[in-house]
């Protein structure tokens, strides 16, 4: 199967995780650019070693390519592929008027449907696998997180069709890092909690303050009360604006 920009599919009824699919692919020395699409998945595995439950009715699948540039500038696909998933949602669905979470969730109302995970699977090129599980007719229980699906009525192939344009076009607009300026810019418009109060790392050591920007590194910005400026590379972030929405709602 092949979609609308011509990137091949390979589907599967059942497999342990897409990533690692392309990872083994990777291994073999395939280069993309092809998309791998599980219906279920029974090893799903999501951000800080958490399990991605895979049941059928939502999409799971990994856009494998490769890149001429070094693997330095993979960190920065995690924006791009937000970017992806934020546009594809507004194509389908745009009354439901999603937001970015730093780095790379996107949020309705508040509640997360999807996730991205890029990992870095090959060396010379560099191949990249952008995972990325979107709850279509499902939302999950037992998360640690409210989680919502888009809605029943759309059909998961024609997600990953819509996915994968969006994706295509931030791919070419990203360039390589290239074009890392316009995706950060695009990304920040769409960010949620931009100028607002964060906490990074809740719970170790905690730094708490204003959510200032985006670096050219992906790092989250935060300026604490005494002006300390605080580049957040991995981690937990809580955003002062989610929890206030979840507290009225709850
Ligand atoms: C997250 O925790 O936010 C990231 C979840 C990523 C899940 C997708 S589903 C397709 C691909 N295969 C996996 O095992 N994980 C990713």
């Amino acid at each position: 199967m092949k979609l609308g920009t011509g990137h091949p599919v390979v589907h599967f009824d059942r497999i342990d995780s897409t990533n690692a699919e392309a990872r083994r692919l990777a291994d073999q020395g395939e280069r993309g650019p092809l998309w791998l699409w599980a219906d279920a998945q029974t090893g799903g595995r999501g951000r800080l070693g958490r399990t991605w439950i895979s049941e059928p009715g939502n999409l799971y699948a990994t856009f494998l390519f490769s890149i001429a540039a070094g693997a330095e500038v993979a960190a920065q696909v995690s924006f791009v592929a937000a970017l992806a998933v934020h546009d594809m949602v507004m194509a389908l669905r745009p009354e439901l008027a999603p937001r970015i979470k730093w780095p790379n969730d996107v949020l309705i109302g508040g509640a997360k449907f999807c996730g991205v995970l890029p990992e870095v699977v090959g060396a010379n090129p560099a191949r990249i696998a952008i995972g990325c599980g979107v709850n279509v007719a499902l939302a999950p229980d037992g998360t640690p997180y409210p989680v919502t699906a888009l809605g029943a009525g759309l059909q998961v192939e024609s997600v990953l069709q819509q996915l994968d344009a969006s994706l295509s076009n931030r791919l070419r607009i990203w360039d390589e890092g290239k074009g890392f300026p316009a995706i950060r810019l695009a990304w920040s418009e769409r960010a949620l909690g931009l100028g607002g109060e964060v906490t990074a790392n809740p719970g170790t050591k905690e730094s708490r303050g204003i959510f200032t920007g985006l670096a050219a590194d992906g790092a989250l910005i935060l300026t604490e009360r005494d002006g300390t400026v605080s580049h957040i590379h991995s981690g937990e972030v809580k955003f002062a604006e989610l929890e206030h929405a979840r507290q009225r709602t709850t």
